[in-house]
């Protein structure tokens, strides 16, 4: 029989005196015992030796401490931001020869009635509906600062008993297509612009109330509401308009408290405006700064499954890939207080990001007669945990299929210093813990301080298991981020 044939053609065995062929697993297993068993114990010890290697972890970085701004005095003001201005002024759509889309001739959406004096999670929220909105439409998003204040004449304001920044001007604290980065390659659409940009490409817009749109106005569907809002733009001529007026604030707070907003995810998960949503230079830097305290150190058996992931997936490892092994846990503190009870006297239900059908953990309230004072328990015990609650949850979560591997846990919140170390001690008495963390501990210039609540939603979006409060919009958002990372969610859980 020709050599090459042999290839493409099972071989018969060779029979032995009694007809029946070897080797044969069956043979050798029953014929060579002590051989079959030297061989499977030199397997196993190979093996866990191996594993032992795997697990073990990496040399550790040295890790070297970043600025914090405890370590010298406190300057007198909060930071302005100015060369966070002044690169916002030189982005390169700021330019009246390029040609359309942009320029002078350029589409643009300014809807100057958006939130202000409400926190950034409120204004975010709605600031991400918004650019959607220009990007449907195929204008120019104009972006303001975020607003705690908007009277010029005060830079600073005080809140809580200490000074804050009036305005944040947005690429402080965020960046991608919303805050004027260019769109992803396949998209021709002009980037976003500033107010004063806007200004003066736009001396006359259109200007649109909310109640040019009725059907949209006092309706609490995010869906809904886009609709009709991209039919009325594109059914509008000028290339410059402006949204002022009655009602023209055109995705007004409550519509991100109803159930209803998971029905955008369909077309709001494939936004530009989502999947290239990016924290702010100074976030990041922030992030690289403090990972080491967040991080759980790497093993070999980490790396392994990083290089089978992105392998298997294309997962980029980078910036915003997940943390593996850490757990971060979103506990509210200060105003929630007094918030938590009024939720429970409204019967508050939880913020629409959170009620994903897929979720494990949802808001179910007795109903009937007389259960006030049920209904009032379950609020304090999901809004405002005890610190006892707060382990016994991160305990159980600890024990499902989502949390293998969890060695680090961070906790972001606005909790006092010594609450949050009160806290932080008893979850290191849970087994296994490498280390926790909380927000009260991470280093932080003077300029970064007063963005820290980026740099916490930025560790939430990439912890392997999130626990939030369902009725707030800071964990609504960084659940919404971690959706649109593409995690299982049963790792997003609730209180
Ligand atoms: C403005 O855009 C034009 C046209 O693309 C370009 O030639 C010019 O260099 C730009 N100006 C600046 C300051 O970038
Ligand atoms: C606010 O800050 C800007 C920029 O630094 C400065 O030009 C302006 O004078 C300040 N305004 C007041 C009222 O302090
Ligand atoms: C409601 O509860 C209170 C005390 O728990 C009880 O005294 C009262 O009879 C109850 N009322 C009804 C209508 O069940």
């Amino acid at each position: 029989m020709p050599l090459f044939q042999t290839r493409w053609r099972y071989h018969l065995l060779p029979t032995d005196s009694k007809g029946s062929r070897i080797p044969t697993w069956r043979n050798v297993l029953f014929r060579r015992p002590i051989t079959t068993l030297i061989s499977v114990l030199l397997v196993i010890t190979f093996a866990l030796l191996t594993l032992l290697t795997l697990s073990k972890p990496v040399a550790n970085d040295a890790v070297v401490l970043a600025e914090d701004w405890r370590d010298f005095p406190q300057p007198k003001f909060p930071p302005l931001y100015e060369d966070v201005y002044e690169y916002e002024r030189n982005l390169p759509q700021h330019n009246e020869s390029l040609p359309f889309p942009e320029g002078a001739d350029g589409r643009y959406l300014y809807q100057s009635s958006h939130a202000w004096g409400a926190g950034w999670n409120n204004a975010f929220q709605e600031l991400l509906f918004q650019s959607h909105l220009a990007f449907a439409t195929q204008r120019a998003f104009v972006f303001d600062p975020y607003t705690w204040n908007p009277d010029p004449l005060q830079n600073y304001t005080e809140y809580n008993g200490h000074l804050i920044p009036s305005r944040i001007p947005l690429n402080a604290l965020v960046s991608g297509p919303l805050a004027g980065a260019a769109f992803p390659d396949d998209n021709p659409n002009p980037r976003s612009v500033t107010k004063e940009y806007f200004e003066k490409v736009c001396p006359n817009p259109t200007i649109l109330s909310g109640d040019d749109v009725p059907d949209a106005v006092d309706s609490t569907d995010a869906n809904f509401i886009m609709q009709k809002w991209i039919e009325k733009l594109q059914n509008t001529e000028d290339r410059c308009v402006k949204l002022q007026g009655n009602h023209a604030q055109i995705f007004p707070y409550f519509i991100f408290g109803y159930e209803t907003l998971t029905e955008t995810w369909s077309w709001f998960s494939k936004s530009p405006i989502v999947t290239h949503f990016a924290w702010s230079r100074l976030a990041t830097s922030a992030m690289e700064a403090n990972l080491a305290f967040i991080k759980p150190i790497e093993t070999f058996f980490d790396r392994l499954v990083s290089m089978f992931n992105s392998f298997m997936w294309g997962e980029k490892q980078g910036i915003y890939s997940q943390i593996n092994g850490l757990l971060v846990l979103h506990v509210r503190r200060g105003d929630y207080a007094e918030h938590c009870v009024n939720l429970a006297n409204w019967g508050a239900l939880w913020m629409g990001w959170n009620t994903f059908p897929e979720f494990t953990d949802k808001l179910v309230l007795p109903t009937g007669q007389n259960v006030t004072e049920e209904r009032h328990v379950i609020y304090m015990e999901r809004c405002w945990p005890t610190q006892e609650q707060i382990v016994a949850k991160v305990s159980a979560v600890l024990k499902t299929r989502e949390a293998w591997g969890i060695r680090r846990i961070y906790v972001m919140t606005n909790a006092k210093v010594e609450w949050a170390a009160e806290l932080r001690g008893k979850l290191m008495a849970i087994n296994g813990l490498e280390t926790v963390t909380t927000s009260r501990d991470l280093r932080l210039s003077w300029t970064q301080k007063f963005v820290s609540h980026a740099l916490d939603m930025f560790i939430g979006q990439r912890a392997q298991v999130f626990i939030g409060n369902g009725w707030s919009s800071m964990t609504a958002n960084v659940v919404m981020l971690r959706m649109a990372r593409g995690v299982q969610p049963g790792t997003n859980r609730f209180w």
